[in-house]
């Protein structure tokens, strides 16, 4: 059996856990809010809203505190107004994001109401595409303001006394990328997301803003985008986002399972970039990152291209994911925590149906094999992210070079007296034997290792297989003498907790 050694001090803390690293992201698209989580005609619909019960309940077991709304590439073209008031005299619009028809049934205070159902709270993008400050400030007016002004009246008139008070707010969608409605050069969008910020935060200066980095690492853009964009607007935000999507189209399965060094290695290149304009401005401030997408997505991009145009909510980004793409969303989660120092807010994109971990059918709702690793990290990996150094095997990356076969990361929850290690073992046939001097953490006993394995990389979870692919609580570990041993099986995800008893 390969070997590992992780290295840790109960003192050395890289930071405590934003517990919005675990958000989430809904967009109008496909049916992600039609069929997904809004279906009225429903048996599993509540009667009086139309929200799907069977879905809510999935979402509540993400444990998701933020959920970004309501795009996307949908938010550049939206005109906020046509999606509240009564339905019957919302307009029907050709949405030309995603070339469909979107009713505006569900919109902006349906959504609101749904985040109380599911115990989350919105992060709310702005139209920075076909749209600027004026409709950006009168949303915020509608959505925060007390009342006793025009919209903020409309929204008391709408049957929402109290104002939705919406903290956390995207300065528009990917406004870098050529198929974004309204898309604009760097200069230009720096200028009116440091414009757009500034008034917003004249009416609610309690509001946070992230501003768009780059849609992918690998646009040719990326990194001159950031510095351009920050040089106009460093002062007025408080986050700036990144965005990343990972595929296995060559059915190459290490070298996909690699992808979280490429994340780890884009997240410390955005980091070093904004430190850079921190010191060419003589700031104080420090500027945070929010990796408001992020996924695997690649299985529909073929079935997609067939599709109907000018439907409402059609089959679109209905990526099954395999047993594969849990391990590398597990891994995912890994590198956003051992970046907890700048990565403040993440979102999975998406939530439900699209891209998502929940899928949902006219007869069930059901867990795809990513709603696993992400469960769990969010429900345990709270607390303080502990500084560790791995002694992995590695294995080469034809893109990455040299990268280890183990992605690791210890979190502290000292209120809960609890310590919990999440570990992706990558390597497709060896178990790897790891131990953990853990003599600081004294009284503390493994309490459960939980292991997320199958045999076939390609398995998946359907309507009539819900559970091909599902944890089990039968993982190999033990402290003994505060030496914390276990066996992480070939292709496998892992989290082993220890409390103090
Ligand atoms: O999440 C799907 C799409 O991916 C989003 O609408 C867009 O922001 C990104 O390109």
């Amino acid at each position: 059996m390969k070997q590992a050694t992780l290295h840790t001090d109960r003192h050395f803390a890289l930071a405590q856990v934003d517990p919005r690293l675990y958000g989430s992201f809904l967009e109008h698209l496909g049916r992600a809010v039609y069929e997904g989580i809004y279906q009225p005609m429903h048996p599993a619909a509540d009667l009086l809203r139309g929200f799907r019960r069977d879905t809510l309940e999935l979402v509540r077991g993400l444990n998701v505190p933020v959920v970004r709304y309501p795009g996307g590439n949908f938010v550049s073209g939206l005109r906020w107004e046509d999606t509240v008031g009564p339905k019957e005299n919302r307009p029907r619009r050709a949405e030309l994001a995603w070339g469909v028809i979107e009713t505006n049934e569900f919109g902006l205070d349906e959504f609101m109401e749904w985040c109380r159902a599911a115990g989350t709270a919105p992060m709310m993008a702005v139209n920075l595409g076909t749209r600027g400050v004026d409709a950006a400030r009168n949303l915020l007016e509608y959505c925060n303001f007390k009342s006793g002004t025009a919209y903020s009246d409309m929204r008391v008139r709408n049957g929402a006394r109290a104002p939705h008070d919406i903290k956390l707010w995207c300065l528009g969608n990917e406004m870098d990328g050529p198929w974004q409605m309204g898309h604009k050069t760097a200069h230009e969008y720096g200028r009116i997301a440091a414009e757009t910020g500034r008034v917003m935060k004249l009416l609610d200066p309690t509001i946070e803003l992230v501003a768009c980095g780059s849609s992918a690492w690998h646009l040719p853009w990326f990194g001159q985008w950031e510095s351009e964009v920050l040089a106009e607007c460093y002062d007025e935000v408080d986050y700036l986002s990144l965005h990343q999507y990972y595929g296995n189209a060559e059915n190459d399965t290490p070298e996909f399972l690699a992808r979280s060094a490429a994340m780890d290695r884009f997240i410390s290149e955005v980091v070093a970039i904004c430190d850079a304009e921190k010191a060419k401005k003589r700031s104080k401030k420090t500027m945070h990152l929010s990796f408001d997408e992020w996924n695997v997505w690649y299985h529909s991009h073929e079935q997609d291209k067939k599709l109907e145009k000018w439907v409402s909510a059609p089959h679109q980004l209905e990526d099954v994911y395999n047993f594969e793409d849990a391990l590398l969303v597990g891994s995912m989660l890994i590198t956003l925590l051992r970046h907890a120092d700048r990565v403040k807010i993440a979102c999975l994109a998406q939530l439900v149906n699209v891209i998502a971990p929940i899928m949902t059918s006219d007869t069930a709702a059901w867990k795809q094999t990513t709603y696993y690793p992400f469960a769990y990290t969010s429900r345990f990996g709270r607390g303080t992210v502990l500084q560790t150094v791995a002694q992995s095997p590695m294995y080469t990356s034809k893109d990455l070079g040299e990268v280890p076969c183990l992605d690791t990361v210890l979190v502290h929850d000292e209120a809960g007296e609890a310590l919990t290690l999440f570990a992706v073992n990558k390597d497709l046939r060896e178990d790897i034997g790891l131990n953990c001097d853990l003599r600081q953490f004294e009284g503390y006993a493994v309490e459960r290792h939980v292991v997320l394995t199958h045999a076939d990389c390609k398995a998946v979870n359907t309507e009539a297989a819900p559970d091909t692919v599902a944890p089990r609580e039968d993982g190999v570990s033990a402290l003994d003498g505060g030496v914390l041993t276990a066996t992480l099986g070939s292709k496998s995800w892992n989290m082993i907790r220890l409390v103090k008893r």
